[in-house]
């Protein structure tokens, strides 16, 4: 045997011998029982709990209890528990998606856990809590993420110490604030993942990050950003994705790219970059990912003309959206592994190119065309070979006529065609040929007839705004196991509805604006389980009101014509948030059981039935309730004393009743009431100023005529109104509920005709306390009301001067001061509402002239009629000598153009809400209802 051989034998055999030692003298430590301590409190601190989460979330931390119990735990073999295999020491915690639930405090056992390099808690329910500064404990940490954790406030400077961090992630925490992003990223300079998106960072990009060398992923999308992004960080070496899409604020240009530049990502969409898209960009040979849209680049030519042998080689998603195209680029063509085409919000006419559909384009899933000029497809026998697509949005285009189903791929799941002039479907006796179809829209199109059969795996129905009569063989297709919502909306259904073949799937159904008579076989619950939403407003449903399923939210069911009592079983939906049973024939009386709805109800409309009875007096503290609508209907007694626990109320009607009472004391305590209405019942006596607290803040519509109310005008009250003390709308708004989305409407008699307004334009301010008997003078404090659109004391007994205040009220429309026994001149200061439409004064003791110039003059002579003191024009009694000319008499010149302009912004300015504009309060947020749905916390 060689030697050589024999000392290399020897020698191996040496060499396993010390390696055996070695590993028998230093085993794999167990975990350091202070560790195992600290994340079992921290386990503790939290609720596991998968209901909180939507989506599936996987509790890790559940098993560690289970561990613990057998004494020594070792926490290092725990799930998400990583150990540094020579110390034992926890370096690393994984608890993303982990079902936690509850909030961090600074003494929390986590920051215990000194020797942590890696920290995931990302995906989890921490309430809101800030961000502890003792995380500065963990000064070793290179990776942290706690990605949309719902954490909220500022992130602490402690943040900014943790200068091992090469990956920070806080994206999609919409409470948080960065405070300085400079200041953050100071110390970190080993930073090569910064992710931020979805947080509110409101500031400009420093410069500063540009000098993180060895940046990779830079995000921040939806950062409120503003100010000029720095160009150096497109050069940085190492940047593979860079995603500052959505921070409209945020300018800069596009640099030339150099072939060696790596970015595989570049989203810069909704920001406001300008100039032009250099012919480099080609040089991003990397790219999987480039949104381009919505800025302000000027010149496209980059894109639009490049020659069919430009591409982006591994380019899979592309958006180009909202940047003027006129037609489909021609790189296209080339884009072989395209998995999302996003062209939507462009001018793109006329057909789709063939070669949008070629068999190369087989990984193409999703499709957005949405908001262009499309008028079809190339051809009516191509077929869609894209074996891959799930979403086609072709919605707000002009495709025409009949649908060909068959061109659409059977993988499609979300078919969105609406706002189209689509008029129907090829073969529409049969079951669409789409079985993974989910989502179908069709809404806003001119189909007619027969509704197309959808899949069984359809779940989203819209099929609004059509002319469509009913079902195609409806007896017995209509199985839809998983449908959820079904909006037949504005259509020509007639008959009756075919309860039975509704899915029991059902949540939201809409079914109003159509010609619905009754409900088939309508048993006294409607068999829908799971039902939320039932929208059948105005058609022309009658007999009983159905009986909703316990879980309903909305139950819309208004300007219908049911008739019979509201049965006592409504007071068991404790989901209910909006009863909307106005205009039908309702009568009986309200069981007193209905307060037990007032911990959801928010929404309560009963106007214009014949509901008798008293208004049941038991809500309770605590009662939601917004908007209590009794108006016309037949109630009697007292007003409920217990409307004073309804500390949301905004809109309180019960006009046109017959409710006997005082003025309800307890009405300062509804701090947010906008809307009171008393009209036409039998109130009575003294508003006491004195007993009243009537602080009503926000009061913008007070209705109190034809009652008996006597004394005083309340001047005090008048006083505290501060919302109709601020004159000048900020912006086009109308009153609405914001939960529950519809806009108020009220019915108010202004400018002398009852109109019905559909929409309340937020600062319509109104005061009607006509036909009563109050007397006693008007309050000079009236004048300081300055946002009055509205004011009417006609019809009572007021005697005294009409306050020269009144002049200050530089908004008002409409002012009725008759049948009182006013006396003195009227002032001529009032000349100058030049808003003044209406002006009514007869029937009073006035004297002297009428004021001039402006509208004064074109006031009918029936407006100052039965005051034989009045004199000057309209009227044809002159006023003698004394009376001082107006200075610019005779210069007929400047009088008239001033007349125009009055007319036009009375026209103008009144449109808005006198003459009302009548789109139906049916305007309700689907998809809103829809998003809910979807949206990944339980609220
Ligand atoms: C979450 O926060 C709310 C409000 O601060 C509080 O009422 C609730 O108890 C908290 N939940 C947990 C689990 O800490
Ligand atoms: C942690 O601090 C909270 C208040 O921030 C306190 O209620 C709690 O008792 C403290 N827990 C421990 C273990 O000190
Ligand atoms: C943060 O954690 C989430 C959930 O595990 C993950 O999707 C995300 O990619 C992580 N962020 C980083 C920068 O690793
Ligand atoms: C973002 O933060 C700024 C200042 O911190 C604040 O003014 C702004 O209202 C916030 N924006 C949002 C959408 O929260
Ligand atoms: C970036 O680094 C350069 C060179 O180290 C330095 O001069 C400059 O001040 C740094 N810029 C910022 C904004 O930190
Ligand atoms: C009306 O306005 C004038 C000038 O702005 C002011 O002096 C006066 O006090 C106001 N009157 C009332 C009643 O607010």
């Amino acid at each position: 045997m060689p030697t050589c051989f024999r000392f290399l034998f020897s020698d191996l055999l040496v060499l396993f011998l010390l390696l055996l030692t070695a590993s028998l003298s230093s085993p794999q430590p167990l975990c350091h029982q202070d560790e195992s301590l600290a994340l079992m409190q921290f386990m503790d601190s939290f609720i596991i709990d998968n209901h909180t989460f939507l989506s599936s979330c996987y509790p890790k931390t559940a098993s560690w209890r289970v561990e613990a119990e057998h004494g020594r735990a070792d926490c290092c073999s725990w799930d998400g528990v990583e150990c540094d295999p020579h110390t034992g020491h926890v370096i690393g915690l994984d608890l993303s998606d982990g079902c936690l639930y509850g909030s961090i405090n600074s003494n929390s056992s986590l920051f215990r856990l000194s020797h942590l390099l890696s920290l995931n808690l990302a995906f989890n329910y921490f309430n809101y809590s800030k961000i502890p500064s003792t995380i500065g404990n963990l000064s070793r940490l290179t990776y942290l993420n706690l990605s949309q954790s719902y954490v909220s406030g500022d992130v602490p400077s402690e943040v900014s110490c943790l200068s091992k961090l090469s990956s920070l992630d806080l994206s999609y925490n919409d409470d948080l604030n960065i405070g300085s992003l400079t200041r953050l990223v100071q110390n970190l300079t080993c930073l090569e993942e910064i992710l931020l998106s979805g947080v509110n960072i409101s500031s400009s990009v420093p410069e500063s990050l540009a000098n993180l060398s060895s940046l990779r992923t830079l995000r921040l999308g939806s950062c409120g950003l503003y100010g000029e992004f720095p160009i150096r960080i497109f050069q940085l070496p190492q940047l593979r994705v860079l995603i500052i899409a959505n921070n409209e604020d945020l300018t800069g240009q596009l640099p030339e790219f150099h072939s060696s530049n790596v970015l595989q990502a570049l989203s810069l969409y909704h920001t406001n970059f300008s100039g032009s898209i250099p012919n480099s960009l080609w040089n991003l040979t990397q790219l999987t990912v480039l949104y381009l849209s919505r800025n302000s680049f000027d010149d496209l030519s980059c894109l639009t003309k490049a020659s069919s042998n430009h591409t982006f080689p591994h380019l899979q998603y592309l958006g180009l959206f909202s940047l003027n195209l006129t037609k489909f680029p021609n790189f296209l063509r080339n884009q072989n592994k395209l998995v999302l085409l996003d062209l939507s919000g462009n001018n793109i006419q006329g057909i789709i190119p063939k070669w949008m559909f070629h068999a190369s384009k087989e990984n193409l899933q999703y499709l957005y065309l949405f908001n262009n000029l499309l008028t079809g497809f190339k051809n009516s026998r191509d077929v869609l070979r894209l074996p891959n697509l799930r979403m086609l949005h072709l919605h707000n285009n002009m495709l025409q006529g009949s649908l060909l189903i068959s061109q659409i791929p059977p993988s499609i799941q979300d078919l969105d065609l609406s706002n189209n002039f689509l008029t129907g479907f090829e073969n529409s006796r049969d079951v669409l040929p789409l079985p993974n179809l989910r989502m179908l829209d069709l809404e806003n199109n001119r189909l007619q007839g027969s509704l197309p059969i959808p899949p069984p795996s359809i779940q989203y129905l819209y099929l609004s705004n059509n002319f469509l009569t009913g079902f195609e063989n409806s007896r017995d297709v209509l199985h839809w196991p998983n449908l959820r919502v079904l909006d037949l909306r504005n259509n020509r259904l007639q008959g009756s509805l075919p309860i039975s073949q509704i899915p029991p799937s059902i949540q939201y159904l809409y079914l109003s604006n159509n010609f619905l008579t009754g409900f088939e076989n309508s048993r006294d619950v409607l068999p829908l389980p799971n039902l939320r939403m039932l929208d059948i407003q105005n058609n022309k449903l009658q007999g009983s009101l159905p009986i909703p399923p316990p879980y309903v939210q909305f139950y819309r069911v208004n300007k219908n014509a049911f008739t019979g009592e509201i049965s006592p079983l409504f007071c068991n939906l404790r989901s209910l948030v909006d009863l909307d049973l106005s205009y039908n024939n309702l009568s009986g009386k309200l069981h007193p059981c209905f307060c037990n709805l007032s911990q959801s109800l928010i929404v309560f409309e009963l106007r214009s039935n014949n509901i008798g009875g008293t208004i049941p007096n038991a809500w309770a503290k605590g009662c939601s309730l917004k908007v209590m609508n009794l108006n016309h209907n037949q109630l009697q007694g007292r007003l409920p004393r217990s409307l004073a626990n309804c500390k949301e109320l905004e809109y309180l009607d019960v006009g046109y009743n017959k409710i006997h009472d005082t003025f309800p004391l307890w009405l300062g305590t509804l701090p947010e009431l906008k809307i009171f209405i008393l009209r036409s019942n039998g109130f009575y006596g003294a508003i006491r100023n004195i007993q009243i607290n009537c602080t009503l803040s926000n009061l913008h519509i007070i209705d109190l005529s034809h009652n008996n109310f006597s004394g005083d005008l309340p001047a005090e009250c008048f006083q505290q109104w501060n919302a109709m003390k601020l004159f000048g709308a900020k912006k086009l708004q109308y009153m609405m509920d914001d939960y529950v989305g519809i806009l108020y409407s009220i019915s108010l008699t202004a400018k002398g005709i009852e109109l019905e307004y559909e929409r309340i334009q937020d600062e319509l301010i109104v005061i009607d306390l006509s036909c009563n008997r109050f007397e006693g003078e008007i309050p000079e404090v009236v004048g300081s009301l300055k946002g009055l659109h509205i004011l009417n004391f006609s019809n009572n007994a007021l005697s005294g001067h009409i306050p020269s205040s009144l002049a200050n009220l530089t908004g008002l429309e409409s002012l009725d001061l008759s049948q009182n026994k006013l006396f003195g001149e009227i002032p001529p200061q009032l000349a100058q509402l030049t808003f003044l439409e209406i002006f009514k004064v007869f029937n009073n003791c006035l004297i002297g002239p009428i004021p001039h110039g402006s509208q004064f003059e074109r006031f009918p002579n029936s407006s100052f009629d039965g005051n034989p003191g009045l004199c000057g024009s309209p009227l044809s009694k002159a006023c003698g000598d004394s009376l001082p000319k107006p200075p610019n008499e005779g210069n007929q010149g400047l009088v008239s153009p001033f007349e125009f302009g009055w007319k036009v912004v009375a026209i103008g300015y009144g449109c808005g809400f006198v003459i009302g504009i009548v789109i139906g309060q049916w305007v309700i947020a689907r998809k809103q209802d829809w998003f809910v749905n979807i949206f990944r916390i339980k609220k």
